[in-house]
Order: structure tokens, then C-alpha cells, then sequence
């Protein structure tokens, strides 16, 4: 399945566009299935509806786990670094991990869950959080995986919408010299969910904290698994059931449950881990983003474990317990292919080069970003310190609702070029169309990046709201729209720059503006407020908070602290506000509008230049933000 060179990359490409059925049946043949495929691809862009290998029975577990049994069961499929690099690490062999998960799934099984229940999984990055993903799938239940820095009101909106039956939560998560009462949080997001539909929660010992267990509800990990049997059958999938959900944040709204579905989620995250990073023999792989993401979904577990690969699950942070962390771990494993992501890297920048310099990094053969758009001064000094001036740096485009890696160079087959992302694997027809949906062909060209023929991996729903799903991402004939804009230079490669929708990417974690605005809006002083993203040395991108107050206090960085402290309790404190301003008003169009071109601009520093205002209900407003805003 592996591209080697530009010839064959091209060859592939240009065969995966003309015959992509019959370039999707051959990789597929390449897995493990229960009962072969009717039909490969069955597809409607107006309902819209894709349906991947329709017909066949897989379970994407005995994919990841039961077939490497036979060849290498005692190679390390994961091999756990944890947040205290003086605690022992933890190896898990294929037959080990096999065995972890067949104990869960039973467990799983005796409290009630089957197939299609939705599971919700909220749990540090330990070992059992791939064990929990995994013992899901094989019983057919549909995980849904909150990332652990969420709130409880986060959690709570996430269980309610799925109407999660059970949580797997742990006492507390170790992140840097915190400690964080994850089974607290997740108490008081069971209080608030409106549905009570969790009847069931299994609670694993990490930190050794004091918690409660609520009796008839809550159980110890360790008291229900420890004596499960090691062997689970797998149930038989189709095709098309769903694999599992996991929520993004809209521009608009409560949060998006995306949903993505067994065997084309399998077969291209297979397919693109092996391509993009090259992963070969007993390679050590480590991606250090959190499984509570979609990038350790594809690139944690099922794409690397698929294709037989040792992958590194990390439980830290960058920084801890200094600067040179990373490096630190790839000596200690002798990592091959690291992939990270572009905000890491602007923090580890800072430091002292001597953080890297102390490591030995010789191991590394391929290193990746991805998330957010990578800059060129971060993308040099990856390549030159920790590639060494020489490693192929692969900056990997995609999302959540793409399943998989989309557009990226490839190793030694296509070059690297800061600031672009890349070519579109094979199978992926990536477009670029103006406003009035018009394709634009040639170079260079600019806009919307659209994608004109499905792809295994891509999204099929949002849970509970197809009509969500079509309205954002097929409001446009014949094509997916993935709300970014791009540009295509001669090479044919394409550059991202970012979102065209009020989705700001922050530390490479999405936020959509309008919820955080309704969390504001929810203080009892606050009239109106509006949210923009400005330019982050670190974060890529920060919030800039505009608030309209009823009474203006005399400590207003007191209230700025306190709107601070509103938002990260309601939705996690990655969604905090770096700058708050409170302004008389906010610059509305007639229509009553908010014009936020114009507050970006302020929020960027810009102090003219504001294009045509004359169109503003309230033009002088603008002077009085600027004004506010200088003060800051
Ligand atoms: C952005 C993460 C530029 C983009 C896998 C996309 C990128 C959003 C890149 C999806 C990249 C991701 N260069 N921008 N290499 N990778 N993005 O759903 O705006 O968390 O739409 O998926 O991140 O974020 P998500």
C-alpha cells in the first residue's frame, strides 16, 4: 500500500481519480473481513449520503488487534509514557492489548451495554483510554470520546446529546504538577445532564485521589474488569454502522456530534498512517495529541494499530517537567516518526536550544504537524533542530469530519515546503471555488477549498441533525465544503489559510465564537458581546473578547477575571479570553449585524484602514473601540 516514489505517487494519484472504485477495492482487499463487499461506493451529494464497502461484516478490532497475533503478538503496540518521567512506563504487547481490551469488552458487556449503546469516554491519556476506545468497538457500542480539559456543562451537553448509557472516567488525570478531579467533574456533569441517561460509570484509579462512588452506579475499574475473561468474540459490523462519535464546535450552537462509521474510517486511516509517515518494520511512532481529539483517534489508535505499527501514547505535557520533555521521549524510545502540533512547537521555541540539543534525535526519519496552519519561522526551526536540517517534515492538512489526512507531502516522494501543506493523497480531489460556487481552475489560484468526490473516511452525519450536516458541509452542489480557504501555486500544492466561518483555532483546538459569546451573554451585567480571534505568538490565534456591560465597574480586570473564570468553568479553560474589552457598542450593519471584519482589524492591532464604514448604523463607534482598546 506504500508509495515510494514521485512516479508512483502520480501513477496512483491519477488512477485513484479515474477508476476509484477499483482503487478502493484493491487497498481494501488488503484488511481483514468478515464477508466481502457488495458494492464499493454508493453516494448522494443532495441527501447526502456515502455508503463505503456497503455489504461487507468487518470488526475493525480484530483489524488492529486479532490479525497481528498470528505474526507479532509479542511486539510493543503501545508503549505508555507517563506525566512523571520517574514513574515506570508501560509496555503493552499485541496479545497483552488484545487481552485488556476482550477484559473491558466483557465488563462492558455485564453492565448492560450492546450494541449501538453509546459509551461516553472521558479519561486521562493512560493506557486504558485506547483499551476503553477499543473494547467499544468490539462489542459494537459507539464510543464517544470527551477530551478530559472539558468541563463538566461540556461533558454534560456531550452525554446528553449522544444519550450515553455509561462513562468511563478515572479519579483524577496527572497533567504537568497538577492534578486534575476528573471523577469531580464528571459527578456534576452527571447532576446536570437533563436526560439522565447515564445509568452506569466505570471509575479507574490513576491519581489514588479521595473520591465517592455512588452506590448502584458507580464501580471500580478494577474490581468489574480484573476478573472478566480475556477473550471477547468480536461482534460482526457492517460496513456502515457507526464506529463512533466525536463533537467539534460549530460556528453556531451547541456542539457538532460528528459521525463517522466502520469500514472506510478503517481502510483510510490505514492507508494514509502508512503513506504519510512511512511506517515500516518495528518503527516506533509516537503522536503526541490526545486521544480526546480526532488526530488521536486515526493517528493514536485505529490507524496505527490497523497497520501493525508500536505506537507511543503520551500522558503530559510539553513542559514538563522541562522544556526538553519531547525530546527526551524520543531518545528514550528511539522514535521514528513524531508528529505534533504547530503550537508545541512556537512554546518549545522560546526555550533555550539546549533542550533539543541535549537529546538524541538521529532516530527520527519522518516528522509531522498538524492542526492549524504551520509558520515559517516554526516550520525552519523544526526542520533545522529537530530534523536535523534534513528529516522530511510532513504538515499534514485534514479535520475532524475528514477522518483522516487529506492533503500532506510525502516523505522523500513529494518535497516539503514551508507554509504549504501539500498534495491531495490518493482517492482525494480536493477543489477551490469563488463565491458564487465556480470552480476555479489553474495557478495560482485562490478560495474556498472544496473536495469533489467522497472519500472512505469522510463524515457521514452529525448525530441526531442530518439537516446540520448538509446545511454545513454540502450547501454547495456536488462537493464537500470543509470551511477553510486555500490557495494552489504552480507546483499544484496547497497552502491553508484558515477558516472562512467563525470557527477560531486557538492552541489548534477548534472554538466556535458563539457559544463562548452565549456563556458571556449569560452574565448578569452583560448586555452584548462579540468574539474575534488576533494573531498569537504561541497559540496561532487568541481571543479577543468585545463586551458591552451594563454598569462598568471600577475594577474591570477584576470582571475580566471573573468572565474568564465564567468561560472555563462552562466550557473548559482552553476557550478563556486572552484580551477583554469593554467597549459602549459594538459596530452593527443596519441590519442589525455585527461587523466583526472591523473587530478583527482592532483586534490585530490595526489602527486604520477600516474599509468602508459608512454602511454602519453606528460609525463612530469604531474610534470609541479603538480608543478602549489602546487603554488595554
Ligand atoms: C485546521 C484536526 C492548516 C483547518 C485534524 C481545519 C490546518 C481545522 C491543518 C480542523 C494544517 C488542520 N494546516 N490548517 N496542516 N490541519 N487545520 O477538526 O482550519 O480539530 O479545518 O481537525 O484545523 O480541525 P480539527
Amino acid at each position: 500500500m506504500q508509495i515510494k516514489t514521485l512516479e508512483e505517487y502520480l501513477d496512483t494519484y491519477r488512477r485513484s481519480v479515474e477508476d476509484p472504485i477499483g482503487f478502493w477495492s484493491e487497498i481494501a482487499s488488503h484488511f481483514l473481513w468478515k464477508q466481502p463487499w457488495q458494492r464499493v461506493l454508493d453516494y448522494d451529494w443532495d441527501k447526502p449520503e456515502f455508503r463505503w464497502f456497503d455489504g461487507a461484516k468487518l470488526n475493525i478490532t480484530e483489524n488492529c488487534l486479532d490479525r497481528h497475533l498470528a505474526t507479532q503478538a509479542d511486539k510493543p503496540a503501545i508503549i505508555w509514557e507517563p506525566n512523571d518521567p520517574n514513574e515506570p512506563n508501560r509496555v503493552l504487547t499485541y496479545r497483552e492489548l488484545h487481552q485488556e481490551v476482550c477484559r473491558l469488552a466483557n465488563a462492558l458487556k455485564s453492565m448492560g451495554v450492546q450494541k449501538g449503546d453509546r459509551v461516553c469516554i472521558y479519561l486521562p491519556m493512560i493506557p486504558e483510554l485506547a483499551i476503553a476506545v477499543l473494547a467499544c468497538a468490539r462489542i459494537g457500542a459507539i464510543h464517544s470520546v470527551v477530551f478530559a480539559g472539558f468541563s463538566s456543562r461540556s461533558l454534560a451537553t456531550r452525554i446528553d446529546d449522544a444519550q450515553c448509557k455509561l462513562l468511563l472516567t478515572a479519579d483524577g488525570s496527572f497533567r504537568g504538577d497538577k492534578i486534575i478531579p476528573l471523577k469531580e467533574i464528571a459527578d456534576r456533569a452527571l447532576e446536570m445532564s437533563e436526560t439522565q441517561c447515564v445509568e452506569k460509570v466505570l471509575v479507574y484509579r490513576r491519581t489514588g485521589s479521595d473520591i465517592s462512588l455512588q452506590e448502584g452506579r458507580d464501580y471500580w475499574w478494577h474490581e468489574m474488569v480484573g476478573q472478566a475473561d480475556t477473550h471477547c468474540p468480536a461482534e460482526v459490523m457492517d460496513a456502515e454502522d457507526p464506529l463512533f462519535i466525536l463533537y467539534t464546535s460549530g460556528s453556531t450552537g451547541k456542539p457538532k456530534g460528528i459521525l463517522h462509521t466502520t469500514a472506510g474510517y478503517m481502510v483510510y486511516t490505514t492507508y494514509s498512517f502508512l503513506n504519510v509517515f512511512q511506517y515500516s518494520g518495528d518503527d516506533i511512532y509516537w503522536c503526541t495529541a490526545d486521544i480526546g481529539w480526532i488526530t488521536g483517534h486515526s493517528y493514536i489508535v485505529y490507524g496505527p494499530l490497523s497497520a501493525g505499527a508500536t505506537t507511543v501514547m503520551f500522558e503530559g505535557v510539553p513542559t514538563y517537567p522541562d522544556a526538553g520533555r519531547f525530546w527526551a521521549v524520543v531518545e528514550k524510545y528511539r522514535v521514528n516518526q513524531f508528529y505534533t502540533a504547530p503550537t508545541a512547537i512556537r512554546a518549545l521555541m522560546k526555550f533555550p536550544l539546549d533542550f533539543v540539543q541535549r537529546y538524541d534525535l538521529s532516530s527520527l526519519k519522518v516528522i509531522g504537524t498538524v492542526g492549524e496552519p504551520i509558520n515559517e519561522e516554526a516550520w525552519i526551526w523544526y526542520k533545522k533542530h529537530v530534523g536535523n536540517a534534513k528529516v522530511p517534515i510532513v504538515d499534514t492538512w485534514w479535520q475532524t469530519e475528514t477522518g483522516g489526512i487529506l492533503i500532506t507531502t510525502l516523505p522523500d516522494v513529494l518535497l516539503d515546503r514551508p507554509t504549504f501543506a501539500g498534495k491531495p493523497l490518493p482517492g482525494i480531489q480536493p477543489i477551490l471555488f469563488d463565491d458564487d460556487a465556480r470552480v476555479v481552475e489553474g495557478f495560482p489560484a485562490s478560495g474556498k477549498l472544496g473536495i469533489r468526490f467522497p472519500w472512505p473516511s469522510m463524515a457521514r452525519t452529525i448525530w441526531g441533525d442530518h439537516q446540520r450536516y448538509k446545511e454545513t458541509y454540502f450547501r454547495y452542489p456536488q462537493r464537500y465544503f470543509t470551511g477553510d480557504g486555500a490557495l494552489r501555486d504552480e507546483h499544484n500544492y496547497y497552502r491553508i489559510t484558515g477558516r472562512i466561518d467563525d470557527i477560531i483555532i486557538v492552541s489548534g483546538h477548534n472554538l466556535g465564537t458563539a457559544p463562548i459569546e452565549d456563556v458571556i451573554n449569560t452574565h448578569p451585567n452583560v448586555v452584548e458581546s462579540a468574539i474575534v480571534g488576533f494573531p498569537h505568538p504561541v497559540k496561532g490565534n487568541a481571543l479577543f473578547a468585545f463586551i458591552i456591560l451594563k454598569q462598568t465597574p471600577e475594577d474591570t480586570a477584576a470582571l475580566a477575571e471573573e468572565i474568564n473564570q465564567l468561560i472555563a468553568r462552562e466550557i473548559g479553560p482552553i476557550a478563556k479570553c486572552d484580551k477583554i474589552a469593554f467597549v459602549p457598542g459594538l459596530p452593527k450593519t443596519r441590519s442589525g449585524k455585527i461587523m466583526r471584519r472591523i473587530l478583527r482589524k482592532i483586534a490585530a492591532g490595526q489602527t486604520d484602514d477600516f474599509g468602508d464604514t459608512s454602511t454602519l448604523l453606528n460609525p463612530e463607534v469604531v474610534e470609541q473601540i479603538q480608543k478602549t482598546v489602546q487603554q488595554l
